[in-house]
């Protein structure tokens, strides 16, 4: 490529690049580099079941993440396709269970922080060893309902949105854990928060059908019932940067007070089953997962993944 080429394709003016090609604009070394230290897959209401193929079209889906080469994967609940209905038995929660485990063998050598979905209880058979949510914690070994850790410099936050009287609500005791938790790391790493339904979302607006009768009602299963508390509190610790979730099964973006909140489609689209779009569409959502980039700076990148055309 001729030089002149070459400077025309930076986008730079003559005289701003050495003919070594090593010195660069005064302009262009002062802008800090940021640096990329976690690559994320976020799956998100999985929903495995033996029916549909179900379970080679997961792991489909993993083999593309793994080939993606991330550090961590985030599971965003409904792991099974339910267990909370009435008329489950133990064996249709094992073997629920059994196909999640046969398919993240797959990415067996990732490392996978989970959520509680609201499917995934089994609220039969109390003082059976998988009742309700213990029974959950021990099928994804998972620490407690609610907990966080650090990686590569951030701080993750994995809430439960299953509250036991009002869904999409964190109870006393979480709450107090979780302003604690936020406090704590206020001065320091940025933050990620992961929980089922989602803080943020308008896909309740949408889902609400909206006319000219108004107003929005909105349920706590689109839009956390105590949304006002953790604005206020983002908005005295700022260094929380995202928040990601699910169970609408529907692919939106808010972006308020300079916090993201991703509510990531499906990776089940329509629960496995025939689809909106006559394939695996739930409405105008395509079965997928997120990739997200983060940097040392606190900023990230997403991308929704289709991986099922
Ligand atoms: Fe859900």
């Amino acid at each position: 490529m001729k030089r002149r080429d070459l400077l025309k394709k930076l986008g730079l003016a003559t005289g701003t690049i050495a003919l070594t090609g090593v010195a660069v604009s005064p302009s262009l070394a002062a802008i800090p580099k940021k640096k990329k230290v976690l690559k994320i897959a976020h799956i998100t209401d999985v929903h495995i079941r033996p029916e549909y193929n179900a379970v080679q079209r997961f792991k489909k889906c993993l083999e593309r993440i793994k080939n993606d080469k991330v550090d961590l994967i985030l599971n965003g609940g409904d792991s099974i396709y339910a267990a909370d209905y009435e008329n489950i038995k133990k064996e249709r929660v094992l073997e629920q269970w059994a196909c999640w485990k046969d398919a993240v063998k797959v990415v067996g050598h990732i490392k996978m922080h989970h959520v509680l979905g609201n499917h995934d209880m089994w609220w039969q058979g109390k003082g059976d060893e998988m009742y309700g949510k213990p029974g959950v914690l021990k099928m994804l070994d998972m620490p407690h309902n609610y907990y966080s850790f650090d990686r590569n410099g951030w701080h993750f936050i994995m809430l439960d949105s299953n509250h036991p009287t009002s869904p999409g609500m964190l109870d006393e005791t979480q709450w107090k854990w979780f302003v604690g938790d936020v406090e704590k790391n206020s001065q320091g790493k940025p933050i990620l928060i992961m929980s089922h339904y989602p803080l943020l979302s308008c896909t309740g607006i949408t889902d609400s059908k909206p006319d000219a009768t108004g107003p929005f009602k909105i349920s706590g299963s689109y839009n956390h019932l105590d949304i006002m508390k953790f604005i206020d509190l983002f908005n005295k610790n700022k260094n929380v940067k995202v928040c990601l979730s699910g169970h609408i099964h529907l692919l939106d973006k808010v972006w308020y007070n300079d916090v993201t909140y991703l509510c990531n489609g499906a990776t089940s689209g329509f629960w496995w089953e025939p689809g909106d779009d006559g394939k695996s569409a739930y409405k105008q959502t395509v079965p997928g997962y997120t990739l997200l980039n983060l940097y040392d700076d606190g900023s990230f990148d997403h991308e929704y993944i289709k991986y099922e055309a």
